[in-house]
Formats: structure tokens, C-alpha cells, sequence
């Protein structure tokens, strides 16, 4: 019961962040002129990229840092002459970048293809500590991403135990999850926010009993971090992932480790890499270019927060962006809501208690009776409209929810550059397909 309170008591997504001095709201026409795919049309319909759980649109300026990157400073690091030694800097300042946006120091912060390898990076590393009868905690609302890389040390002998959700609202069931963790838990890996059905969890509740019991607290941010400012000494996790791909930036994955675990693990690598934290993580070459779009990404969203609040500093300005991004997403958040409930036949998965937003993000998750989710998304992308089906990954969930079988929902994910009227258009395509 104790959790159910705390998780009702829940009182904002921002809550680890600073009153701001005087915030302005979100300037949606700036906003939408950084990021030119938005103009982009279908069938003689503007696009609506209501796919962003799935990957983002990027602004000009990353664009812009991968093409210059590329054309100026294209080289391999640690080399004794100008474009390579220009490399190693740039690789520095976006180490910078990510700490300021995670809330860390640079060495904490390790690059890496997509958070999906970095979390069996961290799970082969920790599986050689492993021993059999050790447990692992995972949950029913996660990404596979955060699952199939524990379930591997099954293998060693590890037991994996699995935290169940609230159905009617697809919440996490914190007592039932805090009952799964004993003495023989090691690692508990949670999501920040799931990509299904938008619920947040109350991730630093969870990183204290795991703490608690003498567990290390694994959060998968992938799908939080385009929607709240995520602050890793606050919640004081021992790692944390997130993929630059969702926020805004190109498809590369972003790992945060306590200093003292990436240096006491042991990761398998090359002899060449040295055992300096963070590198001893990155092996063979990284994606220097996309690094590059990286640091872009990360000043796309502090020029944001400064345009929107009287704030100075990287990580100042990165909170002030998260509020405005918060208003404005609760705007559409309660539109879309309101117009989905009224639709015939609809079944929304997830938080629809207009009390419980600050639990859930603008991630949709339907099923329309009579339609499957594939017929629904492909008649919306006709109209321009861009839409996911399926399982999404979070194949735990589907499977529990019974609709694995039947694919899995319709989602809609709404993040800052989308509008009312994107709202209202996927509504009244939706309605077209019910209504005679
Ligand atoms: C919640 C969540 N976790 C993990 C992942 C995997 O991320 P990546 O593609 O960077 O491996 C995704 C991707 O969709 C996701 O939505």
C-alpha cells in the first residue's frame, strides 16, 4: 500500500529541478524551424511525426556538426597531427555536453552504438561476478533492451525475477516489485518511462530499496529523456542509458556509470584499450561524426531553455528547456486524451486519470475494436500521418496485456515539436476509420 500513496503523491516529473526565474512558454514557430524534416510532405499532407518514441527528428545545427565534422575534422583519435587532434577535443566537449545533461561528471559518461549494446557491455561485465542463485530484477512494462541483456546470465546460473504491473492503468505494481527484492538481488533494471504505454515510473523509490538491499540500480532512460530533465546524483543510480536518437540527436546510445563500477568491473576489450575510465568502455572505433551531432543536440535543447527562461549555464539552461518542453507536452497530453476518449471502441492502455498525469508521458498506447493496430497506422500514414503498431520491443508487456498475439497497439508519441492540430488531425483520422 505504502507504494500506491507514494506514487499517487507523485508530484511532478520535474520535481528534481529549480524553480526557474521567469519562464516564457515554449515558442512552438522557433521551435519547429530547426528541425527542416518537419516540412516535409505525404500524399500532399503535411507530415506528422507522431513516431518520436520510435526516433526523433534532428535540428539543422546537428545536421549541421555531423556534415562539418566530416568535412573538416574527419579522423581517427589520439594521432599526432591537426584534424585528429581536433577529434579528441570534439569527443571531449560532447563527454561535457552528456554530463551536463545526465547531471554527472565527463568520465562517467561512456559513447556507444545504441543503449541496447552498452546494457550488454554492463551485463557481460557484471555477469562475471555473478553467481548462481544471485538475482535480477526486471519488469513486465520494460523494453526488451532492458531484459534479454539480464536474462543472458540465466545461462550462469542467475535467477531472474520479474516486477508485475497495475493492468487497468499499466502502472508498475511497486509492492509487488519490492517483494521481489531479497538479500540475493543484485541488480535491479528498471525504465525511467516506458515507450509503450508512457507510464514514469518512480525510478528513485526504486533505486533506494534496491540500494537497501545491497543491489545496483540499473535505469533504462531511453524513452524519459525527450520529455524530463533526468538528474543521475539525484537519483543516484548506478547506471543509466538513454539513446541520443529519441532526444533529438543521431542514432548513438549514451551510458552513464558511478565512476567506482566502471572502474571495479571488468569489461571484455581489446589489449589496446587502455583501463582509463571511460574508455576502457568504448571499443574500436566510435562514431565520430555522430558524436559531433551529440554536443549539437544537447545545445539545440540549452539554446531552448535560454530562449525560455533567464538562465545561465549548460545545465541551468537544459532544466529551463525541460519545463517548457513539460507545459507543453501536458497541453497535449490532456488533448489528446479528452478527443481519444470520445472515440467508439477505443481501448486506451496506461494512465488516463486526468489526476495521474504527471505519471505518464504524451506516449499513446490503442487498440480500436474491429481494427488491427497495422491497418490502423498504415490508413493514418496515408494521410500523412505517422504513427507505430506492434510491440515496440516491450514485448514483456504485450505478452502480459494478452495482445501479443493480436499486434500488439497502436502508439502515438508526441514530443515537443508536434502541435494541436497534429493532435486533432490524428484524432479525426482515427474517427474516420471507426465512424461509418
Ligand atoms: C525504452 C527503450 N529502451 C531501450 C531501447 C533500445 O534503444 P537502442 O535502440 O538505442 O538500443 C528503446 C528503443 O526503442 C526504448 O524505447
Amino acid at each position: 500500500m505504502r507504494f500506491v500513496r507514494q506514487l499517487q503523491m507523485k508530484t511532478s516529473i520535474l520535481e528534481t529541478t529549480q524553480p526557474l526565474p521567469t519562464t516564457k512558454p515554449l515558442d512552438l514557430g522557433w521551435v519547429r524551424a530547426q528541425f527542416p524534416s518537419l516540412s516535409r510532405k505525404v500524399n500532399e499532407y503535411p507530415a506528422a511525426f507522431l513516431d518520436g518514441p520510435g526516433g526523433t527528428q534532428v535540428p539543422q545545427r546537428v545536421i549541421d556538426a555531423i556534415s562539418n565534422y566530416l568535412n573538416t575534422h574527419n579522423a581517427n583519435t589520439a594521432g599526432a597531427y591537426a584534424t585528429s587532434r581536433e577529434t579528441d577535443l570534439m569527443i571531449a566537449e560532447a563527454r561535457c555536453a552528456m554530463a551536463d545533461f545526465l547531471g554527472c561528471d565527463a568520465d562517467e559518461i561512456v559513447f556507444g552504438p545504441n543503449m541496447t549494446s552498452l546494457t550488454f557491455a554492463i551485463s557481460r561485465a557484471i555477469g562475471r561476478e555473478l553467481r548462481a542463485g544471485d538475482e535480477i530484477l526486471l519488469t513486465h512494462l520494460d523494453h526488451d533492451a532492458n531484459i534479454s541483456p539480464w536474462r543472458a546470465l540465466e545461462e550462469c546460473g542467475v535467477k531472474i525475477q520479474l516486477a508485475d504491473i497495475h493492468e487497468k492503468d499499466c502502472t508498475l505494481d511497486m509492492n509487488d516489485l519490492a517483494s521481489k527484492i531479497t538479500p540475493r538481488t543484485k541488480i535491479v533494471a528498471v525504465g525511467y518511462a516506458s515507450n509503450a504505454v508512457g507510464t514514469i515510473n518512480d525510478v528513485k523509490t526504486v533505486i533506494r530499496l534496491a540500494h537497501e538491499a545491497g543491489a545496483m540500480a540499473y535505469i533504462d532512460a531511453v524513452h524519459y529523456a525527450p520529455h524530463g530533465p533526468i538528474d543521475v546524483r539525484g537519483l543516484d543510480c548506478d547506471f543509466l542509458a538513454c539513446s541520443t536518437y529519441k532526444f533529438f540527436g543521431p542514432h548513438m546510445g549514451v551510458l552513464y556509470g558511478k565512476r567506482e563500477h566502471l572502474a571495479r568491473l571488468h569489461p571484455y576489450k581489446l589489449r589496446a584499450n587502455t583501463n582509463a575510465v571511460p574508455q576502457r568502455w568504448e571499443w574500436g572505433t566510435l562514431n565520430h561524426e555522430c558524436i559531433a551531432g551529440i554536443a549539437a543536440c544537447v545545445e539545440y535543447l540549452a539554446e531552448l531553455g535560454k530562449r525560455s527562461a533567464s538562465v545561465s549555464g549548460r545545465h541551468e539552461e537544459l532544466q529551463a528547456a525541460y519545463h517548457v518542453i513539460h507545459a507543453h507536452e501536458r497541453k497535449l497530453m490532456e488533448r489528446m486524451l479528452r478527443g481519444l476518449r470520445e472515440i467508439p471502441g477505443l481501448r486506451l492502455y496506461g494512465i488516463s486519470d486526468p489526476a495521474q498525469l504527471e505519471a505518464r508521458c504524451p506516449t499513446f498506447a490503442v487498440r480500436i475494436e474491429g481494427h488491427t493496430p497495422l491497418q490502423l497506422a498504415t490508413k493514418l500514414g496515408e494521410l500523412g500521418i505517422f504513427t507505430w503498431d506492434g510491440n515496440y520491443y516491450a514485448i514483456n508487456l504485450t505478452e502480459r496485456l494478452g495482445v501479443e498475439q493480436t499486434g500488439g497497439f497502436l502508439r502515438i508519441g508526441l514530443v515537443h515539436y508536434n502541435t494541436e492540430q497534429e493532435v486533432d488531425r490524428v484524432l479525426s483520422g482515427l474517427r474516420s476509420q471507426v465512424l461509418p
